[in-house]
């Protein structure tokens, strides 16, 4: 029963995922900001416990940390040639430095695996983690995302 029911959740998330990526080739421009848009909620939500506003909890930290994963882990495929112009908040520099945006997604990836452990574990755990992954998200937009207008 059991094992019946781990399949089916299994079975699910593939075709979630099958339906992510018809979506990503369709319209990479709504995906990423999608995405991004859930990177911040969790963020808020992961800033309030390390302010002290929202008490600790190890499963609101833990979806944070699944979500920006998924992010990094979609996001190289996001940004294709033709998706430079529209409504977008991506700069030029994405696709002329397109080596240094690769590496800012591995390291926000590598970090966010990297700190998830301790984030989870407890307050002074979030904390360190966030001085980290944080600081990804600010360093990338710095470079690769223009200003809000
Ligand atoms: C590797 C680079 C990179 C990292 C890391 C990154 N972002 Fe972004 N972010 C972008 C780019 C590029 C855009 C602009 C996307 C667009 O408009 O096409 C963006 C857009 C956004 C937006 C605006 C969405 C909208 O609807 O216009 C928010 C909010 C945001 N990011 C939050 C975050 C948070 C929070 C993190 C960290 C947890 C993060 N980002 C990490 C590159 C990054």
């Amino acid at each position: 029963m059991k094992s019946a029911s781990a399949f089916a959740v299994a079975v699910v998330a593939v075709v979630a995922l099958g339906a992510t990526a018809v979506v990503a080739q369709q319209d990479p421009l709504a995906t990423r900001k999608a995405l991004m848009k859930a990177n911040n909620e969790n963020a808020r939500t992961v800033t309030g416990i390390v302010r002290g506003t929202t008490p600790f909890d190890a499963a609101k930290v833990n979806a944070a940390f699944d979500q920006w994963a998924e992010t990094a882990q979609k996001f190289p495929a996001l940004f294709p040639d033709n998706s430079k112009d529209g409504e977008t908040r991506a700069l030029a520099a994405v696709w002329t430095e397109r080596p240094k945006f690769d590496a800012a997604i591995a390291k926000f990836a590598k970090d966010v695996a990297d700190t998830r452990a301790g984030a989870v574990k407890d307050l002074d755990g979030l904390k360190a983690a966030m001085a980290v992954v944080g600081k990804d998200c600010g360093d990338c937009h710095e470079t690769f995302r223009k200003p809000q207008q």
